[in-house]
Order: structure tokens, then sequence, then C-alpha cells
């Protein structure tokens, strides 16, 4: 079986992620960063992306479109919790990106570090009363240092029960 670990990172999260599944992996599969990769020759692609306004980021979407017919594993990064379902959604929403002849077999997210958290802690210090906001910071406060060890283990194990 080939298999080819494609993925798109901008701050170095989906990478992290992407490294420890390609070395769980080990010799069968192939590492490579997108954009300028091709999947030709591979079975199986196991494609990581970043969440970028609730679907995968544009880079990893257009590389989609190029996996006709292989068994894909998803897996994504993203800043945000799972709060009113929104990891499941944003799932569903990129497995629509897929196309029709694609087998799935296995999609993860996965909390990561966010920009965003700059932008909270500063609302966070002009409105120091508004629980709600402090409550989304505290949240990302707490995860700024995914993924973490857990998360990278995590990863290898869904992808190797996801190919067995
Ligand atoms: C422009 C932009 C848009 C983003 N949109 C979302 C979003 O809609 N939902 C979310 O949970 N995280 C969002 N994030 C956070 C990223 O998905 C998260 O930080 C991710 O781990 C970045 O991956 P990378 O380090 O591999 O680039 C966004 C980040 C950026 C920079």
């Amino acid at each position: 079986m080939s298999i080819l670990v494609a993925y798109s990172s901008q701050t170095g999260n989906t990478e992290k992620v992407a490294k420890a599944i390609h070395e769980a992996l080990g010799e069968k599969a192939e590492l490579k960063k997108l954009p300028d990769v091709n999947c030709e020759g591979y079975d199986t692609v196991v494609l990581g992306y970043w969440v970028d306004k609730g679907t995968a980021n544009a880079e990893a979407l257009e590389f989609m479109k190029a996996l006709s017919g292989k068994q894909v594993v998803l897996f994504g990064t993203l800043g945000a919790g799972d709060a009113g379902g929104y990891h499941q959604r944003v799932r569903e929403t990129v497995e629509k990106e897929l196309p029709a002849d694609c087998t799935l077999l296995g999609h993860q997210l996965y909390r990561a570090s966010s920009m965003r958290l700059k932008a909270l802690r500063k609302q966070h210090a002009e409105n120091p009363d508004d629980m709600e906001i402090k409550k989304l910071l505290d949240d990302y406060e707490q995860n700024k240092h995914r993924p973490d060890a857990q998360d990278l283990k995590n990863a290898q194990e869904f992808v190797l029960a996801a190919l067995s």
C-alpha cells in the first residue's frame, strides 16, 4: 500500500500533526507539504488542513479535487472549541468537498493554538466584565500549547486504526 501524507500549514500546527502521523506510518508513507503535490500513484492519501472560516483552507480544498478514486483520511487543526457541535459541522462542510468516488476512512479535528488569542486578550482587557469574552479567552489560553503530545499520539493511533 502506498500512502501519501499531504498537508497545508501556515503557522505549524497542522505540520506537527502531519509529521507525527508520517512517523507512525513509517517507510510505507511519504510526507509532502502543499501546494505542488501530485497524488498520482498513491492508493491512500492522508490530508491535513487548517480550518479557515469554518471549512478547510483554500490550498487544501484545491488539492481535495484531485483525490478522485482514492482512499482518504482527513484531519484538521482549528482554534475553536466544540460548543454547539461546531466540530461536527466543520467536518461535514469539509467532507462535502471530497469527490464523490473517494472512500473516506476517517476524519478528525485537533484543537490548536490560534492567532485569535491575541485579539481575545485585547477584547478582554477592554471589556473585563464581559463573561462571554472571558470564557472564550480562558478556553483559548488553555489550548495555546496544542497540539500537544497527547494530541499527536491520538492522531497517530487514529490514522493507524483508520488504515488497518
Ligand atoms: C484566517 C484564519 C481563519 C481562521 N478561521 C478559523 C475558523 O473558522 N475556525 C476555527 O476554529 N479556527 C480558525 N482559525 C484558526 C486556525 O484554524 C488554527 O490556528 C490552525 O491550527 C492553524 O493551522 P496551521 O498552524 O497549520 O497554519 C483561523 C485562523 C486564521 C489565520
